[in-house]
């Protein structure tokens, strides 16, 4: 069997409209989604959206329509944007599908089964923006420590889960695999918060109704955490245990989150989990985020950078190779146009673009368009075909690290060497003589075969433009057929390709 691979995004609030942190989220789990489908794994990728709440119901009563237009409204400009970006989920969930409602209420039912509920007294603080709960002891300056805006006082009537009982089973997790939380940062983040006692969670509300009613007690809505957090496992089918899709895909590879919700999945989620007895994720990788030219962006700035904008300037490709190149995942980075002008004439255009169309331009003038079978390898050909291998297995081990940044760079590394080997090799002199015809075509021949590997290997970041690659290089299109135990073979491109100079990959932009 070839081994599964599940991956997440969170579900995004549809209180408002997508911007570059959603697209970044979703990025990379449509690059790893596409890494693992083309290496034969099966791959499930679910995103979704989280409609309940007290700041969903709060919005919608803003602009005078129900939660559930809003929800229909927005959830619908996420699906959009995802289309646009091309991204290829396999899985949509939104909160308010009754598939969800169940799956969350039975979960509930369940943690209740365990006497892990309990009715109680909630008495704290509430920010309603990232709908968590604080003491007082953990607000900044009387604000919320996450986000920095004003909280509200509580005191009403709450279920609670019961998470303390679960504080050193967790701790032994932690300890005990180090892959779980990621990067190595944030796991000691989560260690030293979960040492220091975690305390019973608040899991209902009673102050507003905009969610899935507590079985039992429907005047109690389920808090949007437990709601939103199930998601990962009601889309598989759960509670049923025995369905194909919660057979093949639960414990989760990965969950890809900001920083900003981790400890909701690091110490919430599998205290849920550890509670009804199921498998916790592998991991939780949590990136960094954006601001925008050295600006928090917010509302209030009204400073979002808008994705659609940005591939419409710049294109998409474009666009998605520099938010996994800029910054690596887990660090927080500065988006400008301006850094992503120099990235597109520097590393797309100049280097990998120029690439293709001179080593397209050569085989055409030289070659009439054939690539030969090539003839003996030099030392100098033997260092790019190794260059190339070791390139394939080292952007492998920065997938397994979710190092998008370091896989663009070994990638980027390649596509350099290429180019210094085309140098060194001077195929137009090469041209000159009749007598070295065989050495041309094999110098050809090696470019041409590199820049195959490199098209596969950008191929999940950026699926348009490898595909323009294929078809300069004369390949057939590369949905399924070829097992990748052959694909990535250095020496399969067949000789007699036929290739074909086409319009620039990455058009250089005017400098400003
Ligand atoms: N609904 C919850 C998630 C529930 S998952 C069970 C939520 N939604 S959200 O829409 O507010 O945010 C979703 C993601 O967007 C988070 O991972 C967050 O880190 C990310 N980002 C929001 N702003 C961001 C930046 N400026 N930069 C990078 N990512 C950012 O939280």
């Amino acid at each position: 069997m070839t081994p599964a691979f599940y991956v997440t995004t969170p579900i995004y609030y549809v209180n408002d409209v997508p911007h570059i942190g959603h697209a970044y989220t979703t990025l990379a789990a449509d690059v790893l989604a596409r890494y693992y489908r083309q290496r034969e794994f099966r791959v499930h990728f679910q995103t979704g959206t989280d409609e309940h709440g007290q700041k969903m119901q709060r919005a919608a009563a803003e602009r005078g329509i129900s939660p559930l237009e809003l929800a229909d409204r927005n959830s619908a400009s996420f699906q959009e944007l995802w289309r646009r970006m091309n991204i290829r989920y396999d899985d949509f969930i939104r909160t308010t599908e009754p598939r969800h409602e169940q799956g969350v209420a039975a979960l509930y039912r369940q943690m209740a089964a365990q006497g892990d509920i309990y009715l109680g007294e909630y008495e704290d603080w509430y920010c309603v923006p990232d709908e968590t709960f604080y003491t007082e002891l953990q607000l900044k300056d009387g604000k919320c420590p996450m986000c920095r805006r004003p909280v509200e006082k509580i005191k009403e009537e709450s279920y609670f889960f019961r998470m303390s009982k679960y504080q050193e089973r967790l701790l032994r997790h932690l300890n005990e695999h180090p892959e779980f939380v990621q990067p190595e940062s944030r796991r000691r983040e989560i260690m030293s918060f979960a040492a220091s006692g975690l305390r019973d969670l608040s899991i209902s509300r009673i102050s507003f109704t905009w969610g899935i009613p507590a079985p039992d007690n429907p005047s109690h809505v389920i808090y949007v955490w437990l709601d939103a957090l199930a998601n990962y496992i009601t889309a598989l089918g759960y509670p049923d245990l025995e369905a194909d899709r919660f057979q093949t895909f639960w414990p989760a590879a990965v969950h890809l989150i900001g920083k900003d919700i981790l400890r909701h999945h690091a110490v919430y989620w599998p205290c849920f989990l550890m509670s009804v007895g199921l498998p916790l994720p592998k991991t939780i990788f949590a990136h960094g985020w954006w601001t925008h030219e050295g600006e928090k962006m917010s509302k209030s700035l009204g400073n979002f950078v808008d994705p659609l904008q940005m591939i419409e300037r710049y294109g998409l490709d474009q666009f998605r190779f520099f938010l996994l190149r800029e910054v690596p995942f887990g660090l927080d980075g500065d988006f400008s146009e301006d850094a992503l002008r120099r990235r597109i004439n520097s590393d797309l255009a100049n280097d990998l673009g120029n690439l293709l169309s001179r080593t397209a331009g050569m085989v055409t003038k030289y070659l009439d368009g054939y690539l030969p079978a090539p003839g003996p390898l030099e030392k100098l050909d033997q260092e790019l075909r190794e260059a190339g291998e070791e390139t394939l297995a080292r952007v492998d081990q920065a997938f397994a690290l979710y190092d998008f940044h370091q896989a663009l760079d070994l990638i980027w590394t390649l596509v350099n060497k290429t180019n210094k080997y085309v140098d060194s090799s001077a195929p137009w002199t090469l041209a000159k003589d009749p007598g070295k015809k065989d050495r041309l075509g094999t110098v050809l021949f090696c470019a041409a075969e590199t820049l195959r590997l490199i098209a596969l290997l950008i191929a999940p970041f950026m699926p348009a433009a490898a595909g323009k690659m294929r078809d300069q290089l004369g390949l057939p299109d590369p949905s399924g057929q070829i097992p990748w135990s052959e694909a990535c073979r250095w020496g399969a491109l067949p000789p007699g390709t036929r290739m074909h100079k086409g319009p620039a990959l990455f058009p250089r932009l005017e400098e400003k």
